[in-house]
């Protein structure tokens, strides 16, 4: 199948010193581009700044910076895939305004005046028509009820609910512990494992949602 993966952070211009962004790694979704890979698949790995190598044997790799581009990368992606993981941990604002110089600072505090980025997932759910969606949702309290809200209104078919506030799950950790939640099904707790194990674990439930929707 063509895999479409999204891994990283997005990091958006303050002025040309400065930006915002969070504390992705990019290990989750570079792990489930090379499981994907080791599977025999074609995959497009589109990631926002990391310090990671890009798997070997990947069909396409696309470096973005922030969530514009991504969603741009996203929508051309899309085009020629039949899946798509968003594991990428994109921005939901921005600075309104980006300085062309560099901001100096003055005696008393200073204000940023955040703008919405764009969600990608909302954007690209009129491309879904048969393709398989799976997201992830980062979060730090009710997790379960947050990701099964995420699910539905992105239309997903599937997402991975993670506790990133537990130092063995989430941002730079090498392991994962997630809850894997499927529309029309219980919620999976799956166990702690290292992120590879848990990206190949996700490739093969990937490969079986695909199967009933006829790839
Ligand atoms: N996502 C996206 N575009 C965004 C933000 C998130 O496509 N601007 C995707 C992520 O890649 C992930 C899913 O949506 O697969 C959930 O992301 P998460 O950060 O957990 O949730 P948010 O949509 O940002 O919602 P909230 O602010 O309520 O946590």
């Amino acid at each position: 199948m063509r895999i479409l993966i999204t891994a990283g952070p997005t990091r958006e211009p303050i002025d040309p010193v400065r930006f915002l962004s969070n504390r992705s790694t990019g290990k989750m979704g570079f792990a489930i581009a090379a499981a994907a890979v080791a599977r025999g698949h074609d995959v497009h790995l589109i990631s926002g700044p990391v310090a990671l190598a890009p798997p070997e044997g990947l069909a396409r790799f696309t470096a973005v910076t922030t969530a514009a581009e991504m969603l741009d990368a996203v929508r051309a992606g899309l085009a020629e895939a039949e899946v798509l993981v968003m594991c990428a941990a994109v921005a939901d604002y921005r600075p309104a305004t980006v300085s062309a110089r560099k901001l100096k600072k003055g005696e008393g505090p200073m204000a940023l005046h955040l703008e919405r980025t764009a969600d990608i997932l909302s954007e690209v759910a009129p491309m879904k028509g048969d393709r398989v969606f799976v997201g992830f949702a980062a979060e730090t309290e009710r997790v379960i009820e947050e990701a099964s809200r995420k699910r539905r209104d992105k239309g997903l078919d599937l997402i991975l609910a993670n506790d990133v506030s537990s130092a063995d799950a989430g941002f730079a950790a090498d392991t994962n512990r997630v809850t894997l939640m499927e529309a029309g099904r219980e919620p999976e707790p799956w166990p702690l494992a290292s992120k590879a194990e848990v990206a190949a674990r996700l490739v093969v439930r990937i490969e079986r949602i695909a199967s009933c929707l006829g790839k």
